[in-house]
């Protein structure tokens, strides 16, 4: 039997910008109307905890909100002829509610909450974290998000699937954040790049590269298309 040639998608805000969820460097995004210092960093959760809490608890009702789109709907689609490994930088679960199975969440997972004594994690859906929510051995409960110079756990295991890859997706991205952005340089040099994005985003260095300069949801269905299509 052939062995399935492997697909990984390398997905940012943008990606669910078409569900309605705010990405965070577009003109309106997050960053224009929240100070990262005061909502994603460490600092911000010991400057005032419930600023944070309140931040993540709208992020939270949002995303449970939002429904996948066409190119979430898209890339779910190709695991019925690839092996197909996502790693996205966003906390909402639009991936997995699109269906598919391999997502790698590089910033967290917004229905999931960590324990502040423990760091260990929870499962928590779609309900508020409030001052006082404490986890079982008594430590306040914290979003399961990875802040502004804190540690990104999963890069490691990024950069293994990436290394491995024939195809690789990067779509609603703008590659400005540190590691993760890095990860697209351990892709093989062989392997067959496409950049989603309808503004101009810029990769240096890089083999193969076929950019579609265009939304989420037109140039993921193009391009799903082509690779079921047998033209990789
Ligand atoms: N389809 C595809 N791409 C889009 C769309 C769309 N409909 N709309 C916007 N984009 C693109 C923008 O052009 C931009 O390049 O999505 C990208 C969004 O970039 P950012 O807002 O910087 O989001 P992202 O790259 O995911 O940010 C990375 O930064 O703040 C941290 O932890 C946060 O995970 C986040 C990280």
């Amino acid at each position: 039997m052939r062995k399935q040639k492997k697909i990984v998608v390398f997905s940012g805000a943008g990606i669910s910008a078409e569900s309605g969820l705010d990405t965070f460097r577009d003109s309106g995004g997050l960053w224009a109307n929240h100070n990262v210092e005061d909502v994603a960093t460490p600092n911000a959760w010991i400057k005032n905890k419930n600023l944070v809490l309140d931040f993540y608890n709208k992020r939270r009702k949002h995303a449970f909100n939002a429904k996948p789109n066409i190119a979430h709907h898209c890339i779910a689609s190709l695991e019925d002829s690839f092996e197909v490994q996502i790693i996205t930088q966003n906390i909402d679960k639009l991936h997995e509610r699109s269906g598919s199975s391999n997502v790698l969440h590089l910033h967290g997972e917004i229905d999931m909450v960590k324990s502040t004594g423990t760091n260990k994690i929870y499962k928590h859906g779609n309900k508020d974290v409030l001052n006082g929510d404490l986890c079982p051995d008594g430590h306040q409960l914290r979003p399961h998000v990875v802040w502004f110079g804190e540690d990104v756990p999963n890069m490691n295991k990024a950069m293994s699937i990436i290394s491995s890859a024939d195809v690789l997706i990067i779509t609603g991205t703008s590659l400005n954040v540190f590691p993760a952005s890095n990860i697209i340089f351990y892709a093989p040099k062989m392997s067959v790049k496409y950049l989603i994005d309808p503004s101009n985003v810029r990769i240096k260095d890089i083999d193969n590269l076929i950019v579609y300069k265009e939304k989420a949801s037109v140039g993921i269905p193009k391009i799903v298309d082509k690779l079921l299509t047998g033209n990789l």
